[in-house]
């Protein structure tokens, strides 16, 4: 984790929040490579969860919300987690993480559990009374629940319909850790799939599978994933049925993804505590319902770090080691370097042009600093899929070389076939599969003459 922790940094992907003040527990900042990270994985979620779907459809509720919704759904008197505090170094500890009865970190006496809620209170208006305490919400879920009856007005959808949402979540966990793993305020991607009752087991096999498979698509090693199944007496007070989608983090195995059956938990509440039924009239079979719930939720900054955890790695390259982080082309910060051979006016200007033909369409960079070796380096480092070389050479014959990061094999390509090349190798293209006018490059024979 070290490795990882220490790289996010040095790069600009993850940055202690407030750092100049000392940092503040639980909270992180994305820098400029982290927030493409990030939103690379948020767009493969909606992607895959909302655009190639015609079963699901896209919300975005606000953060704040009515506090009765917290009472109704259970999370003031649930949303608990048992605290205590050592004596004598006062540390607090959630009282599940703790084996035996003693401080484990300097051995002192600890008081008895008492109960903790979770979520972050605030108040709305200027008189911070009673009347006014709002919560920051622990989960963008309530916000799919209080829209159904919008939802299926405004769109006249059938079931199974799911709605999505993608948005920040708030939870005042008593220990956060493990960089990004777990923190107090967070991002959440989860996806509520209202089905017919009768019809919620086989959903719910379904969407276990799909989201596993999901992580499998986007380049996590099979073997680095699990499922784990809670067990009855662990289950959230809303769930029937959970399964987490788990990861080898270097901490060792942990949820990454849950996805529950939250049976008609939610819909039946909420039609209590506002007074508005929430149920589904089947045009079909002219039956009245409430529908039961499939729900996968996911943290974007635990993706975040199983992606990068899972793409890291220390290759031997010649007499060195090159570090690497092998990201799907589809996750990757930026997709392309262009880089100059030298600093040459004319080599320049004419990197710049190449640069600026291709910016509108992928995320690239332009780097014309250090050697070409160390430019690599510093780009596999953070991902790149493919390097673009601009030498002497393409003055005259108007080709770029292309690198691959992972095989670092090379073509020569000529620069107006450049856009549509990396377009078909970001897809998947084997990097041999050459463009009119473009060969294997091998600089040896090139020397050689
Ligand atoms: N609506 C259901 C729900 O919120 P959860 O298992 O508590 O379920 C879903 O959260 C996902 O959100 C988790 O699998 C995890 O990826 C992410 N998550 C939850 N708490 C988190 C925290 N404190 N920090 C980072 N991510 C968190």
């Amino acid at each position: 984790m070290d490795k990882i922790v220490s790289l996010a940094r040095r790069r600009g992907f993850v940055f202690p929040s407030s750092e100049i003040y000392g940092g503040i527990s639980g909270c992180w900042d994305y820098g400029p490579l982290g927030i493409e990270l990030r939103r690379n994985i948020k767009q493969a979620w909606w992607q895959s969860m909302v655009r190639e779907r015609d079963d699901i459809v896209g919300i975005e509720s606000s953060i704040l919300m009515h506090p009765q919704v917290w009472v109704t759904s259970g999370h003031i008197e649930r949303m608990v987690d048992p605290l205590v505090e050592c004596k004598n170094c006062h540390l607090r500890y959630k009282a599940d993480d703790i084996q035996g009865t003693r401080c484990p970190s300097c051995g002192g006496e600890l008081t008895e559990a008492r109960m903790f809620n979770v979520m972050f209170k605030t108040s709305v208006g200027p008189v911070e009374d009673s009347a006014s305490v709002v919560y920051l919400r622990p989960e963008t879920a309530q916000g799919m629940f209080v829209n159904f009856d919008n939802v299926v007005q405004s769109t006249r959808r059938k079931l199974p319909l799911g709605i999505a949402q993608q948005g920040k979540s708030f939870r005042n966990e008593i220990t956060t850790g493990n960089f990004i793993f777990r923190s107090r305020e967070f991002e959440q991607m989860e996806m509520e799939f209202f089905v017919k009752p009768g019809t919620d087991e086989k959903w719910f096999e379904y969407w276990v599978q799909e989201r596993h498979d999901w992580f499998v698509k986007l380049g996590i090693k099979r073997e680095h994933l699990g499922l784990n199944e809670h067990p009855k007496e662990k289950l959230a007070h809303y769930a029937k049925r959970c399964i987490d989608v788990t990861y080898l983090f270097p901490h060792g195995w942990a949820e990454l993804e849950g996805i529950a059956n939250r049976t008609d938990y939610d819909l039946k509440q909420h039609s209590r505590g506002s007074g508005k039924t929430l149920d589904f009239y089947d045009d079909e079979t002219k039956e009245h319902y409430t529908p039961y719930v499939i729900e996968p939720a996911v943290g974007v900054d635990r993706s975040f770090l199983a992606f990068m955890c899972d793409a890291y790695a220390e290759e031997p390259d010649k007499d060195e080691t090159r570090v690497v982080l092998h990201f799907h082309p589809a996750l990757a910060p930026i997709k392309a370097a262009i880089l100059p051979l030298s600093k040459k006016e004319n080599l320049v200007a004419f990197a710049r042009d190449v640069y600026a033909g291709i910016r509108p369409h992928f995320m690239v960079q332009y780097d014309d600093t250090q050697s070409i070796g160390r430019r690599y380096r510093r780009q596999d480092e953070v991902g790149t899929p493919y390097c673009v070389t601009v030498d002497f050479k393409s003055l005259e014959d108007k080709r770029v070389t292309v690198r691959e990061r992972d095989s670092m094999k090379q073509i020569r390509i000529p620069v107006a076939e450049l856009r549509k090349t990396l377009e078909a190798k970001l897809a998947g293209e084997d990097l041999y599969v050459l463009p009119p006018g473009g060969e294997i490059w091998n600089p040896e024979r090139e020397k050689k003459g």
